[in-house]
């Protein structure tokens, strides 16, 4: 199974491209689902879905063409499924601060459950092998990246707290109940955590595993989101993620004359050619600025059909080398690049703000390094076979 992973700032066209890229796949014979797990849905939408896609209280894959469906995860009905008694032992909380049902019930919603939802359905149907390919169409980037690092911190969460914190509440329970304003959580609250942490587990592996995930980051070519772009290529290696593509959306086609666009073409230009230089070896491709919204299944596989030249398959293993990775060592960082074919003797490093810069040759890539590693400098290099690794200590 493969999972493709599309991420990007808002309003990027990352819904666009996701739907797409479903279209193309199911088209190719993979039972394909295309699932969003950005709150804000627009996938039943982007296929123009009369009336949406709930029709009843239904966040099941909805069968869109031959081999593919669509599931936009709906909150409130994976609150009466996955987080009951989470949610209620939450809001009983939240009551007994003088907040009124409603507001109570609306503020149990927390962050990431509507990403727990979501990696607790890859899961099933990974584990049901249901379809050949899930393609996640993500909420922007900040969020993505909380989607991705939620099953390690849900592990620590389990394996730390949540044990302990058990035996505690079984001691101390009847002594709580009696004296304090807020009830202790009973015992189907913790049930239900341990619930939920079954049914995600084993999805951090999945998801580092570039043989079935990878990440898609879609980017305009404009200054301020290839910004964000390249932080977050960052911080999916950092995540153990791998990015196999970048897409670059909305590049105004060569047919545009008119003088108002001059200027944009040639700072997409400039642009299209810093993102190629900054991702390379990692393969970007160009999607142009159509002419109307990209809207419904013929609208989509307009799309495809640019972006995925015949002959080639969207879910294709094409990277198996994470780019580059971070590792503490005693006392140190480590920073390693995977660099076949080149000597040590020709690799050049410096550090440029918060970036390590590797030069081979005319070839520069940029590493982007994490905020703990920012302010350290290149002391020692070596290779290890195709891997550069690159010693980070303190400037200071
Ligand atoms: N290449 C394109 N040409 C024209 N319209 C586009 C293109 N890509 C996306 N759009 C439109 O831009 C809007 C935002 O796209 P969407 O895919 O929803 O972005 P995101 O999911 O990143 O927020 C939608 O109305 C979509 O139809
Ligand atoms: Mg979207």
């Amino acid at each position: 199974m493969r999972i493709l992973l599309f991420s990007g700032k808002g309003g990027v066209g990352k819904t666009s491209i996701a739907a797409a890229t479903g279209v193309r796949l199911a088209q190719m014979g993979y039972r394909t689902l295309t699932m969003s797990v950005d709150p804000a849905h627009s996938l039943g939408d982007s296929f123009d879905l009369e009336g949406g896609l709930f029709h009843g209280d239904t966040s099941d894959p909805k069968p869109i063409a031959d081999l593919l469906w669509i599931q936009e995860v709906n909150i409130q009905r994976e609150i009466k499924r996955h987080w009951n008694e989470i949610a209620g032992y939450i809001t009983s909380v939240l009551r007994t601060t003088g907040l009124g049902d409603v507001e109570a019930e609306e503020m149990a919603i927390f962050p990431g459950m509507e990403e727990l939802s979501a990696m607790m359905y890859v899961n099933q149907y990974r584990r049901e092998k249901r379809f050949d390919v899930i393609i996640l169409d993500c909420a922007p980037t900040a969020e993505s990246l909380r989607f991705v690092s939620l099953p390690t911190t849900l592990d620590w969460y389990v394996k730390h707290v949540f044990n302990l914190q058990r035996k505690v509440m079984k001691a101390v329970r009847p002594l709580v109940n009696r004296l304090g304003p807020v009830e202790a959580p009973p015992d189907s609250y913790f049930g239900n955590i341990q619930d939920l942490f079954l049914k995600i587990q084993g999805i951090d592996k999945v998801l580092e595993d570039p043989s079935i995930t990878s990440v898609r980051l879609v980017t305009n070519a404009e200054k301020m989101v290839l910004r964000e772009t390249q932080r977050a290529f960052v911080y999916f290696s950092l995540h153990g993620l791998t990015v196999d593509e970048v897409i670059v959306n909305r590049l105004l086609p060569g047919e545009i004359a008119d003088s108002f666009f001059v200027e944009w073409r040639e700072s997409q230009t400039r642009i299209l050619r810093e993102i190629e230089a900054y991702f390379a070896p990692v393969p970007v491709s160009k999607v142009p600025l159509f002419n109307r919204e990209v809207l419904g299944y013929e609208g989509l596989r307009t799309v495809a059909e640019g972006l995925y030249p015949a002959g080639t398959d969207p879910a294709a293993v094409r990277q198996l080398e994470k780019p580059y990775s971070f590792a503490r060592k005693d006392g140190h960082y480590e920073v390693r690049l995977h660099m076949p074919f080149v000597e040590k003797g020709e690799i050049g490093l410096f550090k440029k703000r918060d970036e390590l810069i590797v030069e081979v040759g005319t070839l520069r890539r940029h590493v982007g390094l994490p905020t703990t590693m920012a302010e350290m400098v290149p002391v020692k290099a070596r290779m290890e076979e195709d891997v550069l690794v690159v010693e980070m200590r303190s400037a200071i």
